[in-house]
């Protein structure tokens, strides 16, 4: 086929309303054909084919995660710059894509309270609960051992929990901040951190969308356990991004693809674990660099999950 019949074929993709509300949806992040099958408020089948027919002519990427795939927008230059034209010459007031932008804000807020209410209900329990999924002892040595001869002025725990992340790494920072959504676990790290007396680590009821007031403000940046309960982990990585002083680093934990469904529906799970693939482009499109990646496999009987340390590097 010639490029021009290529080009024609990408237009007639994008040229269908609800392939261009797929486009416009997209646009604001990764999500599942089930929250997609949501928001239209039409068959998945119906909304499978569309997806089919922009995946096909390269505008939009699939990625299959256990029973579910999520879509984004291509990362090649070309498809987004054409993507991006079109979505500019929309009308953001139009009836119909209003009503599915705040039908998407209502799938996310779905979401959030969903994890909310489940951190919630364990908060009194995590410290107990987290290592039962996860291999702490080899994954808080593999930590220690990368940040060994590191002081830092200002720390910040992106979704801190009970502050586990801050107590060990208390040696190594000036001013060590946890930042978290949920009133239950902070108030449980609050008490921790109360009768430990110490004046060097604070918790703080936040979310990770919105950290402007701690802009530029830390050397090292911890998600430890936290990116995959977003549906879009790459938007987060900029969010957290925006808190790292120049030349500063993120230290992203987190589980290694897995197959292991129930966490979504038991722990509030969004993402069957995060991939080395999808870590450098999230990364990238954060203005990072994968500067170290340590999987340490889970040493229980009958294996588990392996988890991951990604150390990010500001490239600017
Ligand atoms: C699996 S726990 C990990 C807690 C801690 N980092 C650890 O490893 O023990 C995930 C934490 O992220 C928090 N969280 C989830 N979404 C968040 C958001 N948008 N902003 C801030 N915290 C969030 C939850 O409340 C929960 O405490």
């Amino acid at each position: 086929m010639s490029e021009l019949r290529d080009f024609v074929e990408i237009l007639r993709a994008a040229g269908e309303i609800t392939r261009l509300r797929l486009l416009a949806l997209l646009a604001e992040g990764e999500l599942s054909v089930k929250d997609l099958t949501e928001i239209l408020d039409q068959s998945q089948p119906r909304v499978s084919r569309h997806l089919r027919v922009l995946t096909e002519s390269g505008l939009i990427a699939r990625h299959a995660e256990g029973a579910w795939a999520f879509f984004r927008l291509s990362d090649e230059d070309s498809a987004m710059a054409l993507v991006q034209h079109l979505l500019s010459q929309l009308d953001r007031n139009d009836i119909v894509l209003s009503a599915d932008m705040a039908r998407l804000e209502a799938v996310r807020k779905d979401h959030q309270m969903r994890a909310a209410s489940y951190f919630s209900k364990v908060a009194k329990d995590w410290d107990r609960l987290r290592s039962l999924h996860a291999p702490d002892s080899a994954v808080e040595a593999a930590i220690l051992e990368l940040v060994a001869d590191q002081h830092y002025n200002q720390l910040i725990d992106l979704g801190t929990g009970t502050g586990r992340m801050l107590e060990l790494l208390q040696g190594h920072f000036k001013k060590g901040i946890g930042i978290d959504s949920s009133r239950e676990m902070i108030s449980v790290a609050r008490s921790k951190f109360e009768k430990q007396k110490n004046d060097h680590m604070f918790v703080r009821l936040g979310d990770i969308a919105q950290l402007d007031e701690y802009a530029q403000s830390a050397e090292l940046v911890m998600l430890h356990q936290v990116l995959h309960h977003f549906d879009d982990p790459g938007i987060a990585l900029q969010s957290a991004r925006k808190t790292l002083k120049p030349g500063g680093e993120i230290l992203v934990v987190d589980f290694m693809p897995h197959k292991l469904e129930f966490l979504r529906e038991d722990q509030a799970h969004r993402r069957l674990g995060l991939s080395h693939v999808q870590m450098a482009a999230w990364a990238a499109s954060a203005d990072l660099n994968v500067k170290t990646s340590i999987e340490i496999p889970h040493n229980k009987p009958g294996g588990g999950l392996t988890v991951c340390i990604w150390q990010l590097s500001d490239q600017s």
